[in-house]
Formats: C-alpha cells, sequence, structure tokens
C-alpha cells in the first residue's frame, strides 16, 4: 500500500500523516515514512528522538556527486539520469521501532522543471520507493505533488488530501486534484481535519461533494499543545487517534 497526503498549508497533513504512521506500526506493520515537504518535520511529529538533526537527503551532497557523478547545484552539465538508489531506505533513515523515516529536503528550482543532480536523485529515489518497495509507504507532502512523476503516480494507491472547514483549503484540494488526474492518479480521498461542529463537516462534504471522503477529525487544542512541546501527536490522549484508527480500517491494508 502507497499512500501520499497532501493539502494546504497548515490543515495537519503531518499530523494526520504521523497518526496513520505510528498506529500503522502498532499494529504490527512495516512503514517507510518519507517527509518529501522540505519545511516539515514529520520525525519530530513520529516522534523520533533528535528529529531535527536528520540531514535531508537533497543537502547530502557527497552522496549526490557518488549517485550522480555531478555536483549538487551544477546545471546543465552531464550526469547520471538513472542513479543507483535501491540501498538508500535502509542506509539513510531514521528509525523508531518498525518505521523507516527518509527527509527528502527541497530542491532549489532554477527556472521551470529543474534537472539538476539533486532533482534528479531525489526522483529516481521516490520512483523506486513508490514501485519496487514491499513495505506500507506513507509520503507527507506539499501541497504540490511534483515530486510524483507519471510513472510513480500511477502506483500511488491513494492520495489524501487533508483539507480544514476553508475557502482556500478546498481550491487547494480542487488543484491537487487536477494536478492528480493530469499525471493519472485517479484514486483521491479527502481527510477533512480540525472539525468543530457538524456544520463544519456539511460545508467540506457540498463543497467537494466530488470526493470520496475517508473521514473526519475533530478540532483538539491537545493536538496543538503536542505540537508546541514536540511530542507525537499520538503520544498524547487525542480522540483523533480513534478517527485515524477506523481510516485505516476503511483503507483496508492487506
Ligand atoms: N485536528 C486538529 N485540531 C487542532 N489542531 C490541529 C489539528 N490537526 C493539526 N493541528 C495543528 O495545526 C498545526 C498544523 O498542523 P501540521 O503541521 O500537521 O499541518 P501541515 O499541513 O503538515 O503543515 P505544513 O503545511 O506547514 O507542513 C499544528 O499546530 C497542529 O498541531
Ligand atoms: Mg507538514
Amino acid at each position: 500500500m502507497k499512500l501520499a497526503v497532501s493539502g494546504k498549508g497548515g490543515v495537519g497533513k503531518t499530523t494526520f500523516a504521523a497518526l496513520l504512521i505510528r498506529t500503522l506500526n502498532d499494529r504490527g506493520k512495516h512503514v517507510l515514512a518519507i517527509d518529501a515537504d522540505p519545511d516539515a518535520n514529520l520525525a519530530a511529529a513520529l516522534g523520533i528522538p533528535n528529529a531535527d538533526k536528520i540531514t535531508p537527503i537533497a543537502e547530502m551532497k557527497d552522496l549526490i556527486f557518488e549517485r550522480t557523478e555531478a555536483r549538487p547545484g551544477s546545471i546543465g552539465g552531464f550526469f547520471k539520469l538513472n542513479p543507483r538508489v535501491d540501498d538508500l531506505p535502509e542506509a539513510l533513515s531514521a528509525k523508531l521501532d518498525n518505521i523507516k523515516l527518509m527527509r527528502l529536503g527541497g530542491v532549489q528550482k532554477g527556472g521551470s522543471g529543474c534537472i539538476c543532480p539533486e532533482s534528479t536523485l531525489l526522483r529516481a529515489l521516490v520512483t523506486h520507493i513508490v514501485l519496487a518497495r514491499d513495505e506500507v509507504v506513507v509520503m507527507d507532502m506539499e501541497a504540490g505533488i511534483e515530486h510524483l512523476g507519471r510513472a510513480t503516480a500511477s502506483a500511488v494507491d491513494k492520495l489524501i488530501v487533508v483539507v480544514e472547514p476553508g475557502r482556500r483549503s478546498i481550491d487547494t484540494a480542487e488543484h491537487i486534484h487536477k494536478l492528480a488526474s493530469e499525471i493519472g492518479l485517479k484514486t483521491i480521498a479527502v481527510v477533512g481535519n480540525k472539525i468543530r461542529s457538524k456544520k463544519d463537516e456539511e460545508f467540506l462534504k457540498k463543497h467537494l461533494n466530488d470526493f470520496e471522503f475517508l473521514g473526519f477529525i475533530p478540532y483538539d487544542d491537545a493536538l496543538i499543545e503536542a505540537d508546541l512541546d514536540g511530542v507525537s501527536p499520538f503520544d498524547i490522549d487525542s480522540a483523533a487517534k480513534t478517527y485515524v484508527s477506523e481510516m485505516i480500517s476503511i483503507l483496508n491494508f492487506s
């Protein structure tokens, strides 16, 4: 099962991804967690110690050079378009129980569609992870889903778009929907987060009536406190866990 989590900034992608991954881990699943959002910290939300010390792959200059035979930042020169990446999930992930976490990091975009050693390595890695790995894969992505090329997108079992009750979050969901269909990713589901009332739920259902809803997560101050304290949302007492658990049943992990 390969899942990608996307949505507008701040809607709760990382919180949801962390709850999903920790719950699956609790049920004995092996999960490869991919932090594909340059600004995010999925490792901290998972409760991995020293999360801020994990170097993103995009910043591993020696590795990028070794694998692509070109210096990071160089554009237009020669480099390997198919760098070896199959050993990287084992070698470079931070571990917690049965969870392996990889931070991809960001690539400086030089003009439109940067083709540089670091983006080539990341693209090859994501393709490998989605196409060739046996374990459950959960990717925490930014609002854009550009890490997913056509070849990869078709192998993603579900793109989960997190939304909150608000117009901009809905606009972003529609935008992601469009991007997804352009790259051939058809299975999309929505998670309504930060729900304060039945009215919030109805608002989302009304405005996103062409989406499948995986479920809703109530607004909970305890999640914000956990974030501020650097504690995983899974390690606190929050109803959110129960709701995410129900969503996992719907997703039907074999
Ligand atoms: N159900 C909820 N109730 C209350 N607060 C929540 C809920 N879900 C997430 N939050 C809080 O909202 C903030 C943003 O959450 P999170 O970092 O998970 O969002 P994100 O979409 O990953 O953000 P970014 O786009 O910056 O990566 C955090 O403070 C988090 O604790
Ligand atoms: Mg995030």
